[in-house]
């Protein structure tokens, strides 16, 4: 994934190719604006889906938005036995003049188109996954909340829906887009996280899903997710399979590390992390500001030694819903660390700063990520 990723062809025309099925009793707009006061993340959703059919015979069919509402699956559909589910994080960000953004949307098209391939499902093209969203957020726009660090998150997702119990791809799969009106991932706002460094437990591994964003990887995550979340601690670390020695990533988030010297690591992708949009882009603006930036292993007896004595100034971990958070404390089995002096280092604070200022319109572009929505 680069930075120039916008692709050559034209989007198909939106409106055309998602046709609008209004919502007859779309939700009033006093209950809207309580719903957008202060919505937890992922709780509320806005009045359409977007959706598309796929079947082995005609492809891709029957693009339409939709009033937003329970599927109708049958029992015996491929995903509900097999997991055969992917799916995509985008944000839409109200800027000052009233129009909305969305940021490197082709990159996630990609993405999608690769983890698609991964689980054996129908890739969607990228002008096609556009014009998915640039028609939901067009009908659904007073659902853009406009207060600080919030945005209308986007959800596309696609999953197996043939009534088959056979053990292979299925024939026929439903993509849809679902919108949510978000705030900070975390409670409590923006603030430095606690970390679980997980020793017992892994991710993924050399030739399996852990680079695709993939349903069951996040279901895999969820046991040691309680398990940090009983100790204490907000998220969970994962180490590398095959020598339970390198950092991984969160699960749902990226990992950076910065050193007191102003060099910046972190861990490569190596076909088990998740390639992050949010982690390539910070890539490229530490770069741009002058920092060393390396994609490398990164044992965490480095890092907990770095810590300790200060050579590492500062850890943080990202993603389109998380941003950038500044990881406050780091621990496990045998270590409990502080890193810095517990809050948000310089460099966290920079980076999260020019990254929201380009995503919110308040900086310029110089990449050209920013794409218009409506
Ligand atoms: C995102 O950052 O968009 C993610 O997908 C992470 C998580 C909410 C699953």
């Amino acid at each position: 994934m680069t930075s120039s990723d916008a692709p050559s062809t034209t989007v198909l025309d939106a409106e055309a190719a998602y046709a609008v099925r209004p919502h007859p009793s779309p939700l009033p707009e006093a209950d809207r604006q309580a719903a957008l006061a202060e919505p937890r993340f992922g709780t509320v959703f806005t009045d359409h889906m977007a959706r598309a059919t796929w079947t082995a015979g005609a492809g891709w069919h029957d693009r339409r938005v939709e009033p937003y509402g329970p599927l109708q699956l049958d029992p015996a559909a491929a995903v509900l036995h097999y997991g055969q589910e992917i799916f995509e994080g985008l944000k839409a960000y109200p800027h000052e003049d009233g129009s909305v953004w969305t940021f490197r949307p082709w990159a996630n098209a990609d993405r999608f188109a690769a983890s698609a391939r991964r689980i054996a499902l129908p890739e969607l093209p990228r002008e096609d996954f556009l014009a998915a969203l640039t028609a939901l957020v067009r009908t659904d726009s007073a659902w853009v909340p406009r207060g600080e660090e919030m945005s209308l998150y986007l959800r596309p997702f696609m999953f197996a829906s043939e009534r088959f119990l056979g053990v292979r791809p299925s024939l026929e799969a439903e993509f849809l887009v679902i919108a949510s009106p978000v705030g900070p991932y975390f409670a409590g706002g923006v603030r430095p996280v606690s970390i679980w460094v997980a020793q017992d437990f892994h991710r993924a591994g050399a030739g399996g899903t852990g680079a695709a964003k993939f349903g069951g990887n996040y279901a895999g995550s969820l046991l040691p997710q309680g398990v940090a979340h009983a100790k204490g601690f907000d998220q969970v670390c994962f180490l590398d399979a095959a020598t339970n020695s390198t950092l991984e990533e969160l699960g749902g988030m990226n990992v950076f590390v910065v050193h007191a010297d102003g060099r910046v690591s972190t861990p490569e992708l190596t076909g088990t992390i998740l390639e992050g949009v949010t982690r390539s882009s910070i890539l490229r603006l530490l770069s741009d500001a002058g920092h060393e930036v390396a994609e490398r292993r990164i044992p965490l007896a480095e890092i907990t030694a770095g810590i300790a004595d200060g050579s590492v100034a500062e850890v943080f971990a990202c993603g389109t819903a998380a941003v950038i958070t500044p990881i406050g404390r780091l621990a496990g089995a045998d270590f409990d660390l502080t890193v810095g002096d517990g809050t948000s280092g310089a460099v966290t604070t920079r980076i999260r700063a020019q990254l929201t200022d380009i995503q919110y319109g308040r900086a310029a572009d110089p990449h050209g990520w920013m794409h218009r929505l409506a």
